[in-house]
């Protein structure tokens, strides 16, 4: 049995597939590790890559600011990654490194225990939900995987090449909000 401590001092050690070789920082995750709700993204970019953290760059604001708007912190929150190192000038994780890497993720699902998971786009859509995922046209409806609710999204940085996406993600993130207030009850 691991801590989110020990999982992530094995992670950052970690050199189960070439995305190893290339990276300047893991970026393992982080948040409130009592969260009852995780967001899972993709992979990291190049800021996340050199700060070690997840969604610090431009993707990174706009989550932010659409958390807050949903009055949510990234405090409040888990905040976590298919793939922990970034793949070279920011291509699609292979599924050979998405299938090494994504028992750390279940290890970290099952040490916060949330209630709600939040795939940002369509690589984390297809690794948790199914691998013919497609992110257009399903995203937006609440998915019951076990004991999960789990809603897929777009992933910020394609609200941020496509303004038309914006409106549809406010509503998922308004869903999203009205689930988790519901948890409270
Ligand atoms: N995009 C992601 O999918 N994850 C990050 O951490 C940053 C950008």
């Amino acid at each position: 049995m691991y801590t989110l401590e020990s999982l992530e001092g094995y992670c950052q050690k970690c050199n189960k597939c070439p995305l190893h070789m290339t990276r300047t920082n893991v970026v393992f995750g982080e948040g409130n590790p009592n969260a009852s709700i995780m967001f899972i993204g993709e992979g990291p970019g190049y800021n996340e890559d050199k700060q070690g953290r997840p969604f610090v760059g431009a993707a990174g604001q706009l989550f932010d600011r659409m958390l807050n708007a949903i009055g949510l912190k990234r405090e409040d929150v888990y905040i976590a990654n298919i793939v922990k190192c970034r793949p070279p000038n920011n291509r699609n994780p292979l599924a050979e490194e998405s299938e090494s890497c994504i028992e750390y993720l279940r290890w970290q699902v099952k040490l916060v225990n949330p209630k709600i998971l939040v795939c940002l786009g369509a690589v984390s859509a297809q690794n948790i939900i199914s691998q013919d995922f497609k992110i257009t046209k399903n995203r937006g409806v609440w998915v019951e995987l076990g004991k999960f609710y789990v809603m897929p999204t777009y992933h910020p940085a394609a609200l941020l090449r496509d303004e038309n996406k914006k409106r549809p993600a406010w509503e998922d993130f308004k869903n999203i909000k009205k689930k988790y207030e519901g948890l409270k009850l």
